[in-house]
């Protein structure tokens, strides 16, 4: 099988990279910059900073700061309304991944056509000749690996469904990995986004498209959030657990964006277009049940990866170490103080219903349970939506 693999042309990782903003700014020749953000990135002054490091460039900066968590079209197209009103050439996506993701698709746009669903309806949609506008990103949160990826994940309000584009031309000229911007997390947004990161690794290696590149960046995204999630959760302040979850985030996005994701991210976008709730949070709760369902597709893979994050030694049996790698998860999940998938949708179980089956199908259409070692049917996606409640 052939393998492609693709990330940003630089990374710049290490503490103060984002002060390297302005500096890498300078190189794309630009004059004015769109930093594209959220309210709260704004009104904590972080924005300011890398406001700052431009204008000791030269450079001038408009500021977008209306991208949502999970963000919408209407976001994507209120940002690019302003791209085209500051007449900037070049975008920075600042904040977590939904910040970089706004960014990304904006700029596709900036030189293309609408409608934006158009470039969600298989990979590489976006014409050679018309690549987006240049753009940095600068993660704020650790993570969605957006930073690193050829994906965008926008919710379309009109179909209910989160569109998941995926295209070449999606990914950042630069990245600047600063996990000092990740010191001010609270703890439940450490622990959904840091669940996230290790779903990516996870999925990667046991996706049917995990290959020779992706495998080892995906193990060490697995060993570097089991030495480190919970100890920046408990720690915020911690700078080796932040700096080992930058990386571990970093990494599992490169280990998906080039194998891909799995069962659990295509269960888990209909919970988040339907409830509005948080990414990591709607990955989180799928993940235990969902890994015990698909053990038996892949068994030498899930016992490597639970000998990896410390569950089970080589003397223990693939089986004995499936069935440990799912007790952890699901006691990870209880250390980090992540509810059952009933509470985070706040509904009665009989109303979650009503919609099931509408979720099973669109999770299914999305593409990504076809990767997954068991390939699922709609009745056995609604029994693991269950299990999980
Ligand atoms: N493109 C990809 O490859 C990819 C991969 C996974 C997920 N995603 C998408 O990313 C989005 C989720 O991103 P996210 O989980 O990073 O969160 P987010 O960007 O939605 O941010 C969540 C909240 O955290 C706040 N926040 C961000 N950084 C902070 C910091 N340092 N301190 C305090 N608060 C901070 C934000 O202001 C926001 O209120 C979803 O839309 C998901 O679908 C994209
Ligand atoms: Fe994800």
């Amino acid at each position: 099988m052939l393998a492609q693999f693709n990330v940003p042309s630089t990374i710049i990782v290490g503490a103060g990279a984002s002060r390297e903003a302005g500096a890498q700014a300078k190189r794309f020749g630009a004059n004015r910059v769109l930093l594209v953000t959220d309210s709260y990135m704004k009104q904590c002054g972080l924005a300011g900073q890398i406001c700052d490091s431009l204008k000791k460039e030269g450079i001038a900066t408009s500021v977008f700061s209306g991208v949502q968590p999970d963000p919408t079209d209407k976001n994507v197209l209120d940002g690019l309304s302003e791209f085209k009103a500051s007449k900037a050439d070049i975008l920075i996506g600042f904040g977590g991944g939904s910040s970089m993701d706004t960014a990304k698709v904006i700029s596709i746009l900036a030189n293309n056509e609408l409608p934006m669903s158009q470039y969600a309806a298989g990979p590489d949609k976006v014409p050679i000749a018309n690549p987006g506008v240049p753009f940095m990103v600068i993660p704020t949160t650790a993570g969605t690996g957006s930073e690193v990826t050829k994906v965008a994940v926008i919710s379309d309000t009109e179909r209910d469904v989160k569109m998941m584009i995926l295209d070449i031309n999606l990914l950042a000229t630069v990245a600047l990995l600063d996990y000092e911007l990740t010191m001010t997390m609270p703890p439940a947004l450490t622990a959904n986004v840091g669940v996230d990161t290790l779903v990516h690794a996870v999925e990667a290696y046991v996706s049917k498209k995990a290959n020779s590149m992706t495998d080892p960046i995906a193990l060490s995204s697995i060993r570097l959030v089991a030495g480190n999630l919970y100890t920046a959760f408990k720690e915020p302040e911690n700078k080796k657990a932040r700096e080992g979850m930058m990386l571990a985030a970093c990494q599992g996005g490169m280990a998906f964006a080039n194998s891909s994701v799995c069962l659990v991210h295509g269960m888990s976008r209909p919970i988040g277009a339907l409830y509005h709730v948080a990414h990591g949070l709607s990955n989180a709760v799928l993940f235990p049940s969902v890994t015990e369902y698909s053990i038996p597709g892949a068994p030498e893979r899930y016992a490597t990866v639970s000998r990896v994050m410390g569950c089970a030694s080589e003397k223990d049996s693939d089986e004995v170490a499936g069935a440990a790698l799912v007790k952890e998860l699901q006691e990870l999940n209880d250390k980090l103080e992540i509810p059952r998938l009933g509470e985070c949708t706040g509904v009665e179980l009989s109303v979650f219903d009503e919609r099931v089956e509408k979720m099973a199908n669109d999770g299914l259409a999305s593409g990504s349970p076809d990767n997954n070692p068991v390939v699922p049917s709609v009745q056995e996606i609604i029994k693991l939506y269950h299990k999980a409640w």
